[in-house]
């Protein structure tokens, strides 16, 4: 059997405050109807002000090296996926590596929003088939809450903190991660964003009066183009590797909108029962969102061995991917 990469284990950590939509009603013009409505979200955690990326994330590490029954000193690399690291330089998998005294671990960050799971998993899997690393610790951990606009009710609905990590390591087996697809269109940056704290716009008076600082979203064409663009993508995939979408046991979605999701699985005739959805109790946690769900997917006991598993991811960038696993 060729080498593949596998996840061995799974970790996570969502905050313990829960801004419920209710407490929403008394900042923002909304209701608890309208959000669950058009979202799915009923509530979301809230990061502590002491608390910033790479605080969630050494929780969820943690969790995941026990599982994996792996201590901090053998993992080989660190990779953060996030947008919300703890600050411009250095990145959140270095702070996250001293944290957890992985010494001898190389370490970086990746910026591909609320793919960035998908797109780390792409980047590990590389490492492993060359054989360069062995151990391999990918982490997505966000503090959305500091970069939501608190009185905008077409995104602070939507978003939430959490972090989550996985373990991955090489297999001769007849499982482990199948195929990975990522993709961008850059063109259509302006549809999600942060526009200022960088290069083009930064931090100044004006960029924290006009809250440039903070989420921007075109929610209603970013909805559309995300659920044809991620329709394409799973029905692509699954053809790829010659697997109807009857023989997948789990979809994993990235948790942004339940309708999204809906749409996706009914694209491939797929029962609710078979699409795992959390975005009730997290919000989007944007690149925390897929391990998140996969810890707690597995937790749950609703992936077994041999099982079909597809995750797939749309985000700012534009950016959006997949991954067929094997379990
Ligand atoms: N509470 C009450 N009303 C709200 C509201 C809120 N929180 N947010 C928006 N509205 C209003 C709008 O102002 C608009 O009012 P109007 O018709 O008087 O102008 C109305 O609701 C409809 O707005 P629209 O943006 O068309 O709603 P929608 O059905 O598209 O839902 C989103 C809005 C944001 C939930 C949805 O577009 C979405 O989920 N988009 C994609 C999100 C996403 O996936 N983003 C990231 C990818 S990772």
């Amino acid at each position: 059997m060729p080498l593949k990469s596998r996840i061995t284990a799974t970790g996570s950590y969502t905050p313990r405050k829960v801004l419920s939509n209710s407490d929403l009603e008394k900042i923002v013009d909304t209701s608890d109807e309208w959000i669950i409505e058009r979202t799915g979200i009923k509530e979301r955690r809230i990061a502590k002000d002491t608390e910033a990326a790479s605080d969630l994330g050494v929780e969820a590490s943690r969790a995941a090296l026990e599982h994996a029954g792996i201590k901090p000193k053998d993992i080989d690399l660190i990779i953060v996926a996030t947008i919300t690291g703890d600050m411009p330089m250095p990145s959140t998998a270095s702070l996250l590596q001293n944290k957890l005294g992985a010494k001898k671990a190389a370490a970086f960050d990746i910026n591909a929003a609320c793919s960035g799971f998908v797109y780390g998993l792409s980047i590990a899997d590389g490492f492993i088939k060359t054989g360069n690393f062995k151990k391999i610790l990918l982490v997505g951990a966000e503090v959305l809450s500091r970069f939501t606009n608190w009185q905008d009710r077409t995104t602070c609905v939507l978003f939430g903190d959490g972090a989550g990590a996985v373990v991955i390591e090489p297999t001769t087996e007849d499982r482990g991660v199948l195929s990975i697809h990522i993709h961008s269109d850059g063109s259509l940056w302006d549809l999600l964003n942060i526009p200022g704290g960088g290069s083009r716009h930064p931090a100044s008076e004006k960029t924290l009066m006009e809250k440039m600082h903070c989420i921007r979203m075109k929610g209603n064409e970013t909805f559309k183009v995300a659920v044809r663009t991620l329709e394409t993508l799973v029905v692509d995939t699954l053809k790829e590797n010659k697997i109807k979408p009857s023989q997948l046991n789990l979809l994993i979605p990235h948790q942004a909108n339940l309708r999204i999701i809906q749409a996706v699985a009914k694209r491939l005739h797929m029962p609710m029962d078979k699409v795992f959805v959390n975005l009730d109790k997290y919000g989007n946690t944007s690149g925390a969102s897929i391990p998140i769900a996969l810890d707690e997917a597995l937790r749950t006991e609703r992936i077994r061995n041999g099982d079909y598993v597809l995750l797939e991811a749309f985000g700012s960038g534009l950016t959006w991917g997949s991954a067929l696993i094997k379990w």
